[in-house]
């Protein structure tokens, strides 16, 4: 039995001639709040699509609660709340309006969810308000209300906070984690900013080109680097990266190249010499977060 909140197992995605996602897996746990971090053109939003049913898979297989999304997707998609693009309200009528607009059409929802939704995202006081009379991340926190009517154990957000002041971004990231630690609520964000899944997320997947190229808790990859090795058999060396500790090692100028966290260094290592390899030398080069995201995101083609 799968006992994660969401469980996303190999999907890919072709449209037309172009396969767009190349193979995607991870999973979240719950009340974990799991970034999604990758450049523009990425395939973030088109992974997030698939997850919260607005694009059906090529191949592979997305579970929510332990529903397949295939085999029983009302299930799966009740327990899914979220944002993918900016929320679309009603400007005319106030927030409340809208919520029980939303309410309406579904009919397990009460009045007592409208007023837990709105309490949750803070707008108590402005509720009765035209969302004409809003800032932006007031439009944004009625949207987070609309994803959370239902009671979702999975909250998807797809760059909730583009668009949105320094204050108001602030405020949203705050919401995002209140909700995972005292609603244990998981949450699945997408971002092209490093410092903003830094500040929100505990557990980051790195997507580029359609495929992972890192997953891992946040705080290693901030204690991550750009480490070389010079061995005697470079492709030995090689293999052992990459059966041992999953790491895709490259060889360039003569020398061995990853990223890895730096508390592992002293383990590979040990193993490299274990192995029988002689290890001639060792260095990292120091890299800033931001350098890291880019080197294992580097040569992203534009297409
Ligand atoms: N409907 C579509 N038809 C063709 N190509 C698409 C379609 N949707 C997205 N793409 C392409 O797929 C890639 C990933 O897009 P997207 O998932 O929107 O990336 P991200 O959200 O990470 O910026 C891009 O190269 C984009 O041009
Ligand atoms: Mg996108």
């Amino acid at each position: 039995m799968d006992n994660h909140v969401l469980s996303v197992n190999n999907i890919t995605k072709r449209i037309g001639k172009k396969e767009i996602i190349k193979g995607i897996s991870f999973r979240i746990d719950k009340g974990e709040v799991f970034g999604f971090l990758g450049p523009n053109g990425a395939g973030k939003s088109t992974t997030l699509r698939m997850i919260v049913g607005l694009l059906r898979p090529t191949s592979g297989n997305i579970a929510i609660c332990g529903h397949s999304i295939t085999k029983n997707f009302i299930k799966a998609m009740s327990n899914v709340g979220c944002i993918i693009e900016e929320p679309d309200l009603y400007n005319y009528a106030t927030g409340m309006k809208n919520l029980e607009m939303l309410g309406y059409m579904s009919k397990n929802i009460s009045r007592k969810d409208i007023m837990d939704a709105v309490e949750l995202v803070g707008m108590e006081k402005r509720i009765g308000d035209k969302v004409s009379t809003y800032s932006r991340g007031m439009k944004q926190r009625i949207g987070l209300a609309q994803a959370l009517l239902h009671n979702p154990k999975l909250l998807v957000l797809d760059e909730p906070t583009n668009g949105l002041d320094p204050q108001g971004i602030f405020e949203f990231r705050e919401m995002v984690k209140d909700l995972a630690s005292e609603k244990n609520i998981s949450v699945l964000v997408s971002s092209h900013l490093i410092s903003e899944i830094q500040l929100m997320c505990s557990k980051v997947s790195i997507i580029k080109d359609g495929l992972v190229v890192k997953t891992g808790a946040v705080n290693d990859l901030v204690s991550s680097s750009e480490v070389y090795w010079v061995v005697d058999n470079l492709e030995k060396g090689k293999l052992i990266m990459k059966e041992r500790f999953k790491v895709n090692a490259k060889i360039i100028n003569n020398r061995l190249e990853a990223v890895i966290g730096l508390n592992q260094l002293e383990m590979v290592n040990a193993s490299l010499v274990n192995e029988g390899l002689k290890l001639k030398y060792v260095n990292s080069k120091s890299k800033t977060l931001e350098e890291l995201f880019l080197s294992l995101t580097e040569n992203q083609k534009i297409t």
